[in-house]
């Protein structure tokens, strides 16, 4: 039976009528206890649900939702390591990779630990060699650039992380990400590297990727072409692949001494916590990235342990169903006020979208309800100063994440508290809004003359009641970011299992993929567009009338 046919859905779609004219404003003056009741506390990580539109009762019936769906066995499903991942017959173990204590993974069929740990060591021992500079290249010189090839998670995750992290970053290495197929990405990287001191990192755990594979053989060729003659003993010091594909990285020209693994149990939106995550070892240490694996771990086992309605990922969750649900919101923000997550929006937009973008239920039946939102967001600071209009007057209901840290990573006198007034300004004007008595009354005490108050009075009106959650990590370090990625991924996960989706396939991305491979030959003139749609096919022509393909 699929959720939406449970009493406890029919009984969310009842209590949505009946608290429909809920404003936050009513139901903050109604409880004072309500930042207490609806505010959690992790391990100083701070998460403050009161600005959402939900009563205790809305949470009572949310939870009753986890019933219908089997949260419990699901969740217990995920940990033993089945093959919940369906269409692809695959377990999802992400969570042992950050598990950190001796022994086996708790609960799970299937030993990976010694694998994982086997891995572990050998990014140690790889990324001390680097930065203590003891890994050279060909003409002897240490590196100091590191450049990581990859596309998706192989890209997304690490970049996202080495760039929240960016204060505890090795002073002598920097870090760069390759991405797009788009030459200009490439290139202009190129031309201020110097190929003695460059590391290159292929990402891609299918290492068939077209993107990531041709920005390597280029990458490959810039670096054969200056070391010449030199070039076969060039590539394993200026190489290393990250792949569950060892063969093909073998083939691409390396040896298997230079091929971190990583396995099917991963997704790549999954896997920074895998070998994927090599540049953030190089950029922080070994010790910094198992900081980041143990707070992601301390997540995981709040997740496991913690009762569902102090359960911090259950309870984001379920909000987030209830707003997309019966709330009837289309997307979602994700807005950290905080410089160095400047990435985060992009990691969740994958991590949420390609997991839960989705109509069809794990049983191939057709979704009987809205799946996840489109999760957008940028840096809070600067999206005041360009789209909040919208959010706060343009009559969409646009759930907010506002994310920040209590403490600078870069401090400078005079900045923290007017970037914590700010975070805090927009989410209660969000909730609270202006009422038109509220404007009156200012407009009256600035002396606005009455024929103006008229024609200005609807314009300072602000209807409020867009529901947010806060969310204050003490400091971005990597414990702290690791419990926050977490949070987002079982998030996901628990989304899932209510709408009844297999969170950890992706066919959605592979049409594209197809279709690309079918024009090439077409674009490069190797074959006739014959077959193709009107629009594709005058396109091709277009693009090869005034294009460099
Ligand atoms: O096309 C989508 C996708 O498969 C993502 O799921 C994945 O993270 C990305 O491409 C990169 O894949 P790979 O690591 O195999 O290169």
């Amino acid at each position: 039976m699929l959720t939406t046919n449970t009493p406890a859905w029919r009984a969310l779609v009842e209590h949505q009528k009946a608290t429909a004219q809920a404003h936050l404003r009513d139901l903050f003056s109604s409880d004072p206890e309500r930042f207490s009741r609806l505010s959690f506390e992790l391990e100083g990580m701070l998460v403050d649900f009161s600005k959402q539109r939900v009563d205790q009762r809305t949470i009572e019936l949310l939870l009753e939702l986890t019933k219908a769906a089997d949260l419990e066995g699901w969740r217990a499903r995920l940990f033993a390591g089945d093959k919940i991942n369906v269409s692809e017959d695959r377990a999802v173990l992400h969570t042992a990779l950050r598990y950190m204590k001796p022994g086996v993974f708790p609960s799970s069929t299937c030993n990976v630990m010694p694998e994982v740990r086997a891995v572990r060591a050998q990014m140690r021992e790889f990324s001390e060699k680097v930065r203590g500079g003891l890994w050279r290249g060909f003409s002897g010189e240490a590196i100091r650039d590191v450049v990581n090839i990859g596309i998706g998670g192989s890209d997304l995750g690490p970049k996202t992380v080495v760039r929240a992290l960016s204060a505890y970053q090795h002073q002598g290495l920097k870090m760069h990400f390759v991405s797009n197929v788009d030459s200009a990405h490439l290139a202009k990287l190129l031309n201020s590297l110097n190929p003695r001191s460059t590391l290159f990192i292929v990402a891609s755990k299918t290492f068939t990727t077209q993107e990531t594979m041709l920005n390597a053989h280029t990458a490959r060729e810039w670096l054969c072409a200056a070391a010449g003659d030199d070039a076969p003993r060039a590539l394993p010091l200026h190489f290393v692949a990250v792949t569950s594909a060892t063969e093909k990285a073998q083939v691409f020209g390396l040896p298997a001494s230079n091929v971190f693994r990583m396995w099917d149990w991963v997704g790549g939106r999954y896997s920074l916590w895998s070998a994927v995550g090599l540049p953030i070892a190089l950029a922080i240490g070994m010790n910094g990235f198992e900081r980041l694996l143990a707070g992601a771990q301390a997540m995981d086992n709040h997740f496991r342990e913690a009762p569902f309605e102090r359960n911090l990922p259950v309870l984001m969750a379920l909000i987030g169903v209830w707003n997309t649900n019966f709330l009837g919101a289309s997307t979602s923000a994700v807005l950290p006020y905080h410089e160095s997550l400047r990435f985060l929006p992009s990691f969740l937009q994958q991590l949420e979208m390609e997991s839960n973008g989705k109509t069809v239920g794990r049983d191939g039946q057709p979704l009987s309800c809205q799946a996840n939102p489109i999760v957008w967001g940028e840096i809070g600071s600067n999206g005041q100063h360009a789209f909040f209009q919208l959010l706060h007057q343009g009559g969409w209901l646009v759930p907010c994440d506002f994310i920040a840290s209590a403490q600078s990573d870069f401090p400078l006198p005079g900045h923290q508290a007017p970037l914590m007034a700010n975070f805090l300004a927009q989410s209660a004007a969000l909730a609270f809004g202006k009422t038109e008595a509220e404007a009156r009354a200012e407009l009256e005490a600035a002396r606005v003359p009455a024929d103006q108050m008229a024609s200005l009075l609807p314009h300072k009106v602000f209807a409020g009641n867009q529901p947010s959650t806060t969310i204050i990590l003490p400091r971005i370090v990597p414990y702290y970011l690791g419990m926050l990625l977490a949070l987002y991924e079982h998030k996901v996960f628990v989304q899932g299992v209510i709408w009844g989706i297999n969170s950890f396939d992706q066919w959605g991305v592979e049409l594209g993929k197809q279709l690309a491979g079918r024009l090439l030959p077409a674009l490069k003139g190797e074959a006739d567009s014959e077959g193709l749609d009107q629009s594709t096919r005058a396109l091709i022509a277009w693009i090869q009338e005034y294009g460099d393909c």
